[in-house]
């Protein structure tokens, strides 16, 4: 029986004349192409490895559930602003060509906002998270655990959020109490409930 592809043109055409095949139909359908691997139908893409999937699976929960070992403390973290973040969000962290990221306390519900990680966020575990992934925007993912806890403690210290001595882990860290944490609600959706009406409908 043949295996290569020739069939190809015949099996389409089988497939949409007949949708499957009988006499010639049938053999041509019965004899898919060697190069397609048996369990993958397209014969595209490959099975994820446990250490792929532990690469991307980096998401910090609220809770502190996944955080990394490690740890770093605000002075660690101020020579890592220093170098690797204050040339884009200002020697301070009051922003620059990125956010500011300092400030704004009391401010929300006033007539201008100003929204930052100390004003607004409503964990501080979301701020290793968001470190972790995507900055120093022009090299994400190049620190450390040990960074990201640092660099993290500083931005928090420059918010007032811990002291000076502070030195940030996975047991620190989800026990910062953000002032903005109670100010989120819980999405709605979907806000318009469908329910089946089963009996004695529109009376
Ligand atoms: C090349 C410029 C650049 C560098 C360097 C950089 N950032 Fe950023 N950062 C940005 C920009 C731009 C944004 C806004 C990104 C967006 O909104 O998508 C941002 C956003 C952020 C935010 C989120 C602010 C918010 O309220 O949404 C945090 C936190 C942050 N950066 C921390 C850091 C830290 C810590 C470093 C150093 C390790 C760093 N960044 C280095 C440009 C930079």
């Amino acid at each position: 029986m043949p295996t290569s592809d020739a069939l190809a043109p015949l099996r389409l055409f089988c497939r949409l004349v007949f949708g499957s095949g009988a006499g010639l139909c049938g053999l041509a359908l019965a004899a898919p192409p060697s190069e397609i691997p048996v369990g993958s139908p397209l014969g595209i893409g490959q099975h994820a490895s446990a250490s792929q999937i532990a690469s991307w699976d980096i998401d910090i929960a609220p809770d502190g559930r996944n955080l990394p070992p490690g740890s770093g403390s605000v002075a660690q973290g101020l020579e890592i602003y220093r170098s690797q973040c204050a040339g884009c969000h200002g020697a301070d962290g009051k922003g620059g060509v990125g956010e500011r990221l300092v400030g704004g306390q009391g401010t929300l519900a006033t007539a201008n906002p100003i929204k930052t990680v100390g004003s607004y966020w409503p964990y501080a575990t979301t701020l290793f998270d968001y470190i972790r992934r995507a900055m120093p925007m022009n090299a994400p993912q190049s620190l450390s655990a040990d960074q990201v806890y640092a660099v993290s403690a500083y931005v928090l210290y420059l918010n007032g959020l811990v002291p000076q001595d502070a030195v940030l882990s996975a047991a620190t860290l989800p026990e910062i109490r953000m002032p903005n944490r109670d100010g989120f609600s819980g999405d709605p959706r979907p806000d318009v409930v469908d329910q089946a009406c089963m009996s004695a409908c529109g009376k």
